[in-house]
């Protein structure tokens, strides 16, 4: 459920037509629904619960990582999952507690594990054992102990696109499973790190609950055997990964009831606390970016909406041949004929496509339209291609709105570049 209904004949954002918002700011712009984050948060928590899972719900900043999506996530007592130093900067400015953050990622650099270290977070999540080595060395410099749990993979396809699977034995994540256990070994005998339990991330965008249950068999598994070997395994981080409907047709992904007791079924017993770090689930429908039909080009064989938000704005189309809902935000009337429509944007290139014959009410020039389910990976994914300028985000709440990231101005774009003396 989100709150993005025709209210009056306008698509609103809770109380606020997205029109008022594209008068005052111009277009394009994301708009993020704080009720629809709360109403996200709380359901999943609530499924937690239902299912007697003493967890810690840090959510996945990459998703994103705007200041005040955090914000409002926090206030509900969220954690985070940080995958940089900007990301664990993000999630300490938007005020979370560095108690409830958890590092991830294959590739933190020293400078990294350093602040992470320096700030005391909840534990970072090692992904191979030069990086478990080189944690080490940097709390122990610091003469700390850091928590940590080593992320498994477990070999399980999670039937996702390609780009976004990250439980395969081929893919770069994690300690293989069958390797794991000896790298804990090495780990105990480390003297700047505490092994406090085991992390796993199969993926993004799931829609069955078997592959989840696979890997929490793996990770049973894994934790009877390091118990044995007297390992305090205590905190098991089963990583996000639960899909949303992009689709409302087609996608079905599971109810965070099933995830959670598919979770509580496999690992429920253990006596660990659940760290979970949902991104797309807790911010994904609470999010739209609008823009504006700039031209209709009728084509040889078909019509094409030329919008004025791009690739670089949302790039999920291009990058995973992704479907995303598109409506007007002017009301069509009842019974408005479909048309078949190609709807892309003005970047140089045919992969700048958001959706191929897409049945749409009629579009002309000035409409402005919103592309569904756009909170999770859009904003976090945009560039300045083409020397397209960020486009701001828009907060909701209620009857109100506030800007949370503003629109760049060409001078900052510039900014950052200079012209060498021999250019000069
Ligand atoms: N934890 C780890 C270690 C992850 O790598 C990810 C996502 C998450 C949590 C959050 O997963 P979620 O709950 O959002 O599925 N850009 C792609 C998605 C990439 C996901 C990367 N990792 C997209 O737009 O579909």
């Amino acid at each position: 459920m989100n709150h993005f209904d025709y209210v009056n004949g306008e698509l609103c954002a809770e109380d606020v037509p997205l029109s008022r918002i594209a008068a005052e700011l111009g277009t394009p712009f994301y708009c993020y629904s704080t009720a629809t984050l709360v109403r996200h948060y709380t359901v999943f928590r609530q499924a937690l619960e239902k299912a007697g899972l003493d967890a810690t719900i840090c959510f996945a900043l990459k998703a994103n990582p705007n200041i005040a999506v955090v914000r409002t996530l926090a206030g509900l007592g969220a954690g985070a999952d940080v995958v940089s130093e900007g990301e664990l900067r993000r999630a300490l400015a938007a005020g979370v507690p560095a108690g409830r953050i958890v590092f991830s990622g294959v590739g933190k650099t020293r400078r990294e594990l350093e602040l992470a270290v320096a700030k005391g977070i909840m534990q970072v999540n090692v992904e191979s054992e030069p990086e478990l080595r080189a944690l080490s060395e940097v709390a122990a410099a610091r003469g700390v102990r850091m928590p940590i749990s080593l992320r498994v993979n477990p070999d399980v396809d999670a039937g996702t696109h390609a780009k976004i699977t990250t439980g395969k034995k081929e893919n770069k994540f994690g300690i293989e499973w069958t390797r794991a256990h000896e790298v804990y070994r090495i780990a105990r005998e480390l003297p700047g790190v505490e092994v406090v339990g085991i992390a796993c991330h199969i993926g993004s965008q799931l829609t069955d609950v078997e592959p989840f249950r696979q890997a929490f068999s793996r990770v049973r598994d894994l934790v009877a055997i390091l118990r044995a070997d007297g390992f305090d395994i205590r905190r098991l981080d089963l990583g996000g990964g639960l899909g949303v409907p992009y689709d409302a047709a087609t996608d079905l992904p599971p109810h965070p009831d099933d995830y959670a007791a598919a979770i509580a079924g496999s690992l429920g017993d253990l006596g660990c606390r659940i760290v979970l770090e949902p991104g797309r689930l807790l911010v994904g429908n609470a999010g739209v970016l609008v823009s504006r039909v700039v031209y209709v080009k009728e084509g040889a064989t078909r019509s094409f909406a030329i919008v004025d938000a791009a690739m670089n704005d949302l790039m999920r189309p291009a990058l995973y041949d992704a479907h995303h809902d598109i409506q007007p935000v002017a009301e069509p009337a009842a019974g408005a004929p479909r048309a078949e429509i190609d709807v892309v944007g003005p970047v140089c290139e045919t992969g700048d496509t958001f959706a191929r014959q897409r049945p749409l009410p009629p579009l002309a020039a000035g409409d402005l339209v919103a592309f569904r389910t756009a909170g999770a990976y859009g904003a976090a994914m945009s560039s300045t291609y083409n020397s397209r300028l960020l486009v701001p985000e828009v907060l909701v709440n209620g009857h109100g709105f506030a800007v949370v990231r503003a629109r760049p101005t060409y001078e900052d774009m510039l900014a950052l570049e200079a012209l060498p003396d021999w250019l000069e």
